[in-house]
């Protein structure tokens, strides 16, 4: 197969018939950040109905680490199709399910000893990582962050930071959710161009907090990304990470680190917190954990999860056979997959760095292990964002067949999340379009 092979414009003549039923039944708060319709996809490559074939560095959202429609994943799904699909957890346990809890205890740096139940999205893992630690520590307070995602629930989309579009109109205002500023090196919220100065500053501000917003017997939980997903890939210094399980320690609050976007080898570790060597009370997952299946999951110490009592947690669905077998063939493959994932951070970090020389627009480039970013200014004295830019070069990219997405509270930062076990010809085809979509998009 020839990739990327773009063969009709895009959207070719199938795709835009097809998005006529878009346009007149889906409603238009649904972002649309391309206008592919996909027929199918493989590994590392999304085919659109029109026959043309790009390169994925979306994966759906930090969702198909290991590339699309895994063989390993499909079989597990068709075996377990075959004999179960639904009794509900409730109702009477299966394999599938089990087997992934002992799985998931094993391979999350959650204080032990640990417990772990399922659900169907990460929202609703956030929900119920809040639920239990504020049952737990019969508090209300949450302690979120700047540039947090956490959700469109009504509950994580308080906890999340960015105004539009994520909250604008909706009366986001669930109580007891207290914002404090997170420390991004590039723009630190306290001017500080020192990374280890701002990370202190923003400590202070957490201790400060228990002065001025919420006492810590008040406070259930602190909820952070290890590096802040939509907020713009985001990596906060160690010694804030650090700073965040000792705070929480000082003063019993449950520390809950939501991995899910970082979660599942998407760093290089099978979770983000791995790199801060820290362990959390509580861990959110979802995303990459059956390749596209829906499931989430709740992590966390068993003192804590075994507090709730019999029927408050849970749901109809969370953890159905297909997802939980799904999810244990996927991490299995995850876990075959980090030698080489250091591989492909190895070559984009190279890669990154050049186009970092060539271009001054791009202010900064960053990331953990093979989760990077680049970020758009109009010069690199004032560190403007140029969301048009950004704009521009995504728009360049898929037309030369390359699927970007987005991310950052300015609109001006490019993820670049390709599979972690992507075969590294591929991953540097991808970077050529990066580099050349960059340079058209300027030119424009
Ligand atoms: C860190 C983080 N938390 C929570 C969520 C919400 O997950 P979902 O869209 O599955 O509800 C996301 C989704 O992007 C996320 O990145």
């Amino acid at each position: 197969m020839q990739v990327p092979l773009i063969k009709t414009e895009v959207p070719g003549p199938k795709s835009r018939a097809l998005l006529e039923l878009r346009r007149k039944y889906v409603p238009k708060g649904l972002f649309e950040f391309t206008p592919v319709v996909v027929d199918r996809a493989e590994g590392p490559y999304v085919i659109d109905v029109d026959g043309n074939v790009y390169i994925d560095f979306a994966t759906g959202i930090a969702v198909t680490n290991i590339g699309h429609v895994p063989k390993k994943v499909y079989e597990a799904v068709v075996e377990q199709a075959s004999r179960l699909l639904h009794t509900c957890i409730h109702v009477a346990s299966y394999e599938s399910y089990l087997k992934l809890v002992e799985k998931l205890v094993s391979i999350t740096p959650v204080r032990r000893p640990g417990k772990a139940y399922l659900l169907n999205s990460g929202a609703e893992a956030v929900e119920n990582a809040v639920k239990v630690a504020r049952y737990f520590r019969k508090a209300m307070g949450i302690i979120t962050f700047e540039y947090a995602f956490h959700g469109r629930t009504l509950l994580t989309m308080s906890l999340t930071s960015k105004v539009y579009p994520y909250k604008y109109g909706f009366y986001a205002y669930s109580p007891g959710v207290v914002r404090l500023p997170y420390p991004y090196p590039y723009r630190c919220p306290f001017g500080s161009r020192d990374e280890e100065e701002c990370a202190i500053i923003a400590l202070d501000f957490l201790e400060r907090a228990f002065k001025t917003y919420v006492s810590p017997d008040e406070t259930a939980a602190i909820i952070f990304e290890p590096v802040a997903g939509e907020g713009g890939y985001i990596v906060p210094p160690k010694t804030f990470v650090k700073g965040l399980r000792e705070v929480a320690d000082k003063y019993g609050v449950i520390l809950i680190a939501d991995e899910i976007q970082t979660g599942f080898g998407r760093t290089g570790r099978m979770f983000a917190i791995e790199h801060f060597d820290i362990e959390a009370d509580i861990v959110t997952a979802a995303k990459a954990m059956a390749s596209g299946l829906p499931i989430s999951a709740v992590i966390g110490r068993a003192d804590v999860l075994d507090s709730i009592h019999v029927g408050g947690i849970g749901g109809t669905f969370g953890g159905n056979p297909l997802s939980a077998a799904a999810a244990l063939a996927t991490i299995s493959e995850i876990e075959a997959s980090l030698d080489h994932s250091k591989l492909v951070t190895e070559v984009m970090d190279r890669r990154l760095g050049e186009i970092y020389d060539k271009y001054d627009v791009v202010g900064d480039f960053r990331g953990l292990g093979p989760m990077k970013a680049i970020e758009l200014v109009k010069d690199r004295g004032s560190r403007e964002p140029w969301r048009e830019l950004c704009d521009r070069i995504v728009r360049e990219a898929l037309s030369r067949g390359l699927i970007l997405i987005k991310a950052g509270i300015y609109g001006n930062v490019i993820r670049l999340i390709p599979p972690i076990n992507i075969d590294i010809n591929v991953l540097e085809k991808g970077l050529d379009i990066l580099d050349e979509a960059i340079a058209a998009a300027l030119r424009e």
